[in-house]
């Protein structure tokens, strides 16, 4: 069906990727339904002596594929950002956003997990784990800040439901999860394992001025810990700071080092990149000017004087790069977690169907023989429909085996799109 232009829309942007492969996998699952309903139709039909034993199973597999279908539907791109408070997590999220609705700030602001997804109204709204009743997004900041009086837990999540239409990312199935500080919690564990084992893409938002700390590397261990081989971008964050020292020379220096000790974290430490691959998960960034030019970009209003440090352009481009990589690297690794154990599923289903088919087959065939031997003999008594039987069946085997080859030829093709 569409899995033909699947190249076409790669080139707009490779979160498209995704959203092709999960199209095409939907309509090869429609495929196998049809086919699972159409083969119980066929059995059902079918005389009792000619059933095999194994052929009320057919049934299951209808139901099992409807399920896949509906967590297919589910299935989403998920980031989740770390570091230490205040580095710059939320402005991140912001900037990426184009649009400020994570609550940010001086001190530590984030107190729990706050996931943001897309919806399809035009309005945004929130939803708590104690209820089903949606909120005003504007209670974010009560809810979410460490400074408010009505706490929630800090492994409690917000989810703030955004219009997919203001975003790109939220419109191609990206969820954006921000965290509290690292560094404010001895729970760890009970983090990865609640928010972070169906997470495609770990962000390390880190702090320029300084260096990264041992929590946030102990952070990450404990995560490659748990899960194959994790995605982890590292941004050093506010290198718009940097303009101010009067030693270009030392700034370059600095920025050696940061890229010497992220290469050595990533490659020789966690092992989750070689060191060619690590260089490029670095980027030196400034959320924060990203954010405001983007804001008044989007509003058509000039930025403040002083609000962009020199060389701002270069930070931008480098949040942009961040981006492209980043769209590259969480479609292909979605694509690859969530769609490969479907298509497996999926795999074992039509071989299962496939080998109710060749039974059934097998067993219609030993009564066509036992007809044929009736034949000679009392040509004339021979039940027509009986006769059909055989010739139905074989035609039928016929059918499964290319179905099962087809679905199997485009599950491989989607998953290697
Ligand atoms: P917690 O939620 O407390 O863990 O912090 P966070 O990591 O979410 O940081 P947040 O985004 O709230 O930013 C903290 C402060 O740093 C805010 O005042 C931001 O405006 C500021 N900030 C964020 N990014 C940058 C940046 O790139 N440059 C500069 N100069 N300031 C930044
Ligand atoms: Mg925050």
């Amino acid at each position: 069906r569409s899995l033909g232009n699947g190249k076409h829309a790669r080139s707009q942007s490779p979160l498209k990727f995704f959203a092709e492969a999960k199209k095409s996998i939907n309509d090869v699952f429609k495929d196998i339904a049809e086919y699972v309903t159409e083969s119980q139709n066929y059995l059902s039909a079918l005389p009792e002596n000619c059933k095999c034993e194994n052929a009320k199973s057919v049934e299951e597999f209808g139901n099992m594929i409807q399920g896949i279908i509906e967590v297919l539907t589910r299935d989403h791109m998920k980031v989740v950002f770390f570091g230490r408070t205040s580095n710059g997590k939320s402005t991140t999220i912001n900037a990426m956003l184009r649009n400020k609705i994570m609550p940010s700030g001086i001190g530590h602001t984030t107190h729990c997990f706050i996931q943001v997804e897309g919806c399809e109204s035009s309005e945004g709204f929130l939803l708590t784990e104690d209820s089903d009743q949606q909120k005003s997004i504007s209670d974010i900041k009560q809810l979410a800040s460490a400074l408010s009086k009505v706490k929630l837990k800090e492994n409690s999540l917000i989810r703030i439901l955004w219009p997919k239409q203001k975003c790109k990312f939220l419109r191609e199935d990206v969820v954006f999860l921000d965290s509290p500080g690292i560094d404010v919690t001895p729970d760890l564990d009970d983090w990865i394992d609640k928010h972070c084992l169906d997470a495609d893409v770990f962000v390390l938002v880190a702090n320029a001025e300084s260096t990264l700390m041992q929590t946030e590397k102990n952070f990450f261990h404990k995560v490659s810990s748990r899960l194959s081989k994790p995605n982890i971008f590292i941004l050093q964050n506010r290198w718009d700071i940097s303009v101010g020292e009067d030693d270009p020379e030392e700034v370059e220096q600095v920025k050696e080092q940061h890229y010497q000790r992220n290469v050595e974290f990533l490659a020789d430490q966690l092992k989750v990149v070689d060191r060619q691959e690590a260089k490029n998960r670095i980027f030196f960034v400034s959320a924060k000017e990203t954010l405001i030019s983007r804001l008044h970009e989007d509003n058509k209003t000039p930025t403040p004087h002083g609000s962009l440090q020199r060389n701002y352009q270069e930070r931008a481009f480098a949040f942009a790069n961040f981006e492209q990589a980043f769209e590259v690297c969480i479609s292909k690794s979605a694509v690859r977690t969530k769609f490969e154990q479907h298509s497996q599923r999926g795999r074992n289903i039509t071989s299962s169907l496939r080998s109710v088919m060749d039974e059934t087959h097998k067993k219609s065939q030993q009564q066509g023989d036992k007809l044929q031997e009736v034949k000679s003999e009392k040509e004339s008594e021979l039940d027509f429909l009986e006769k059909q039987t055989l010739v139905l069946t074989t035609e039928m085997k016929d059918k499964i085996k290319a179905m099962v080859e087809e679905v199997e030829r485009k599950v491989s093709y989607a998953m290697n799109m």
